[in-house]
């Protein structure tokens, strides 16, 4: 495709982007459950136009945007606060996996300067952590040393222990971890940092913006944030369950010290002093007033509507799940996102079943197992999922036919022993994606 020789006017474009829209997936109607949050049309309503005003915006230069810097630091603020430290130092950043890899980064650097006999650092990661965390080792150059989750599917805090080396410098555990929604043994997991005077960093991508209102409503919430001595960082995602605009999460800091170490500073380009707070050089304004226009708005009191909106329909889903012999939650889910598996339907073929119906269900591994995440979109089909989900179930039981589509695509390469052939194939995958177009 080359760009048009003529330019195309607004109402045709428009309608174009509508064509072309018309066949992803229906968020609105409560058919994903992962990758966008909606709290109601009111409050992305609110979102879009404080979005708008700052369209244009660049968040790349403190002096010309000073509302912007000072977005981002009352952001970071209501996030400390809301974790358990009111005086917390951080950074906004454009979602999960950039806060992470700042959060490794700051590790790096940090251990560069206090452990400068560290040549190989290396930090340890349950295996349920999010990806961001290979990814920052990859891109950073510390080794990623895995390992086991428990019975429960939380981090095995013992194993964590051995696995600590001389060249360990930051140890991880997530609040809650996105697979099976279970929040890690913190406590045990800061204390062991404390006392081998390592850093520890809680991802709080999914749970930062819930946990809390989840805690005050009653819930059991262990404790996992900035309040448990040891904790020397956290992210959380104001475009996860904060239901602001996509492009917004915090990584957040216990000291200034620290977030130093995230910092680039650059004095000798001719372009000039040169200073960026983390990855991004450009940084968009939208996001960052989204993000401070939508935590104004629904304050308190509709966090915490929400929350209880979430959480209800999540138990109801949970419950109806739990009434479907063939199928069981796993572990002790903490709040609206869980997993659930089966031992005796393949349920890959159950997530096909469900596309065929217009559910789109993550499908996981280790062991095969299907993902959800409630938010108040789900709210008013908790019945409908429910039903098709036991229809599906009906389908799939005891079919002795060879899997066909994701099921067994899911079931050949959760099979492959060498997981580089399985890389290799995902590479291959993103590698033809635009081949199609
Ligand atoms: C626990 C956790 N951490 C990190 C991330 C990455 O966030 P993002 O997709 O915004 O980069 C996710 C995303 O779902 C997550 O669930």
């Amino acid at each position: 495709m080359r760009i048009p020789a003529k330019g195309i006017a607004k109402t045709p474009l428009l309608a174009s982007l509508d064509d072309a829209r018309a066949k992803d997936a229906d968020w609105r109607n409560g058919r994903t459950f992962s990758l966008v949050y909606w709290a109601g049309d009111d409050v992305l309503e609110v979102l879009h136009d404080a979005f708008m005003k700052y369209f244009s915006e660049n968040a790349l230069n403190p002096l010309a945007f000073p509302s912007l810097k000072r977005f981002e630091s009352e952001v970071v603020a209501m996030a400390g606060n809301l974790l358990g430290h009111p005086s917390v130092a951080g950074s906004m950043t454009s979602g999960g996996s950039e806060s992470i890899l700042m959060a490794v980064k700051t590790a790096r650097d940090w251990a560069r300067s206090h452990r400068p006999n560290i040549k190989e650092p290396e930090m340890v990661l349950p295996i349920s952590v999010h990806p961001a965390f290979q990814k920052a080792a990859h891109y950073l150059g510390v080794k990623a040393v895995h390992t086991p989750i428990d019975a429960g599917f939380r981090a095995d805090a013992a194993a964590m222990k051995s696995a600590i080396t001389d060249n360990t410098i930051l140890l991880v555990g997530s609040a809650p971890a996105y697979p099976h929604g279970v929040v890690d043994p913190i406590t045990e997991i800061a204390t062991l940092a404390l006392d081998r005077e390592l850093l520890c960093h809680v991802d709080a991508c999914v749970g930062g913006f819930m946990l809390p209102w989840v805690k005050k409503l009653g819930y059991a919430v262990p404790d996992f944030d900035f309040s448990v001595p040891g904790v020397t960082s956290m992210s959380a995602d104001v475009h996860k369950y904060g239901f602001a605009a996509k492009g917004a999460s915090c990584v957040l800091y216990r000291s200034r010290e620290l977030r130093r170490h995230q910092y680039v500073a650059y004095a000798d380009w001719p372009g000039g002093l040169y200073g960026s707070p983390s990855a991004a050089g450009t940084r968009p304004g939208g996001p960052i007033a989204a993000a401070w226009a939508v935590l104004q708005h629904l304050g308190e009191d509709g966090y915490l509507r929400i929350a209880q909106q979430s959480m209800t329909t999540a138990r109801a889903v949970m419950d109806g799940i739990r009434a479907i012999p063939e199928l069981r939650v796993m572990g002790e889910p903490t709040m609206s996102i869980f997993a659930f598996d089966s031992a005796a339907v393949d349920v890959y073929a159950l997530a096909d079943a469900m596309d065929r119906r217009g559910w789109h269900l993550d499908r996981q591994q280790k062991p095969p197992s299907l993902h959800m995440m409630i938010t108040p979109a789900h709210a008013p089909h908790v019945a409908e999922i429910l039903a098709d989900l036991e229809k599906s179930v009906a389908e799939v039981r005891g079919s002795t036919a060879a899997s066909a589509g994701s099921a067994a695509m899911y079931g050949m390469l959760g099979a492959l022993p060498d997981r580089s052939q399985v890389n290799e194939f995902i590479l291959e995958f993103m590698d033809s994606l635009d081949a199609k177009s």
